[in-house]
């Protein structure tokens, strides 16, 4: 499905999607958002008739705030949930994925509406300001930002926020490291401004795929072509060469000048850990030369809040990404669940069938140094197999009854960020961003385990005769 208002109509047909009118962009969006977020199985926001914008201008949030949403995003069986997911998720990964480029076409829904020049308006836009300490309004949280790397040619296509300033002016945040800013910054080095495009609405798929990290050189457009099983169409851009996906929602065409031509104070903005962690500081300016965008435009959004409902399917996929990584090196792991709650990449849960002493602590010392989650964790969790990682629940029981607090451990000096709002000032001041992490046996002892008490929870064998037998009195959904 490579177009956000199919994904919305979807979402409506399955009756997750609730429209919402006369809310305000200054902060009632993100507000209707906050509270929407923090209930169980809340619907996709559809903001429309948004205060000072003509009926059509709207405004979508809270995507992927239930389990089927996400499946229905990334094209996985509907009725999986929790560790079905990460395992529909991961089995899928495993499969070979064959790179497909995208294919040209003349022209798309995206360029039904062009604006050059003194006509480019960001405020055209219903963009929100999400958070009551934010420094402005963002165009981008949901977006996709769409670079040409000058030596290898090959496109890059990153998750990062963008913020208006003016009519045409934006600023684009990409931390340090990240391949949008090794890109733009080849550009710089040669004294040229970098030719970049947001796309702000755009297939699901494709945009999951723009918030996740390829390898550099590999472009998101023929990943998410392959795993699609079809290429992304893609149309030439107005004012620069870049592909622009054809049925975006609204596309920014411009360029990003180098620092010593032109800045904006960018932020504070409410970020993924729940707090303004960069805090405000000057970047480099957008500057947009065209605008682009379909008839009644929908402004996809992604502003965070602590629920995380925003976090299309990260959890899922960094935790299909660590299953797989670790089952690579060590046999005997039955599930992980990151938990989105905890900010996306804070605190996983790994269930493992032990089979030796060490065996579940070498797991989670393998979790700590993976590509997967060695960034920014702070909790690994090791429970035994009998319980779900993705069921807090059960999780909860486990860290209740068989973890204790004399076993854990902690790692100093891990791979931290700037946005690790328990980064003491000093330790910033100095740019030490390390920080530590604990590590929670929450497993049965292995020296002992035979000896350890029976659980009263039935075996997984028993709950699925059990519930295939009387779900249909129930009527109740699959878990
Ligand atoms: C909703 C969302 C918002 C994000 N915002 C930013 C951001 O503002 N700046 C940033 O550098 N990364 C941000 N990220 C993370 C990047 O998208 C992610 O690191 C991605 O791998 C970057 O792509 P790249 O590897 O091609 O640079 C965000 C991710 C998501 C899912």
């Amino acid at each position: 499905m490579d177009d956000l208002r199919a994904f919305i109509d979807r979402a409506r047909e399955l009756g997750e999607c609730k429209l919402v009118e006369n809310a305000d962009w200054d902060l009632e969006i993100g507000n209707i958002t906050t509270w929407q977020a923090s209930l169980p199985d809340s619907p996709l926001l559809l903001f429309d008739r948004i205060k000072g914008y003509q009926p059509g201008y709207r405004v979508a949030a809270n995507l992927f705030a239930t389990q089927r949403r996400n499946a229905l995003a990334l094209g996985l069986p509907l009725e999986a949930r929790g560790i079905q997911l990460v395992k529909a998720w991961r089995d899928r990964m495993e499969r070979k994925i064959e790179l497909l480029p995208p294919v040209e076409v003349p022209s798309g829904p995206a360029k039904e509406n062009i604006r050059l020049g003194d006509e480019v308006d960001l405020f055209q836009f219903p963009a929100p300001r999400w958070h009551e300490f934010d420094g402005g309004r963002y165009i981008g949280t949901g977006c996709m930002v769409i670079m040409r790397d000058p030596d290898g040619g090959w496109i890059n296509l990153g998750t990062y926020r963008v913020q208006v300033h003016d009519r045409s002016v934006a600023t684009v945040y990409i931390s340090p490291g990240n391949q949008g800013d090794i890109i733009r910054r080849k550009y710089w080095a040669k004294g040229l401004s970098c030719p970049a495009a947001v796309s702000c609405g755009q297939g699901l798929l494709l945009w999951a795929m723009s918030g996740i990290s390829l390898p550099f050189g590999v472009s998101e457009y023929d990943y998410a072509g392959g795993l699609m099983g079809k290429p992304v169409e893609v149309m030439k851009g107005v004012v620069t060469d870049l592909p622009l996906p054809a049925a975006a929602e609204i596309i920014l065409e411009g360029e990003i000048v180098p620092p010593e031509v032109e800045t904006r104070v960018e932020g504070p903005f409410g970020e993924w850990t729940g707090y303004y962690g960069s805090g405000a500081r000057p970047e480099p300016v957008f500057r947009v030369k065209a605008v682009l965008h379909r008839n009644n435009p929908v402004l996809q959004g992604a502003g965070p809040n602590i629920y995380n409902t925003h976090s299309l399917a990260v959890s899922l996929r960094r935790s299909a990404a660590l299953w797989a990584e670790l089952d690579g090196q060590i046999p005997g792991i039955r599930g992980v669940w990151h938990y989105k709650e905890a900010g996306p990449r804070c605190m996983v849960v790994i269930s493992v069938e032990q089979k030796y002493g060490g065996h579940a602590k070498r797991v989670a010392l393998a979790a700590a140094g993976s590509s997967a989650a060695a960034y920014m964790w702070r909790w690994i969790i090791v429970v035994d197999e009998d319980v779900d990682p993705s069921n807090i629940s059960e999780v909860l029981w486990a860290l209740g009854t068989r973890a204790d607090p004399e076993d854990v451990d902690i790692v100093r000096g891990c791979w931290g960020t700037s946005l690790d709002p328990l980064l003491p000032p000093e330790k910033r001041q100095r740019g030490d961003l390390t920080h530590s992490g604990g590590i929670i046996m929450a497993c049965k002892p292995y020296h002992w385990i035979k000896d350890f008490p029976r659980s009263i929870k039935p075996s997984a064998e028993v709950m699925e005769r059990t519930e295939a037998k009387w779900a249909p009195l129930f009527e109740h959904e699959p878990r």
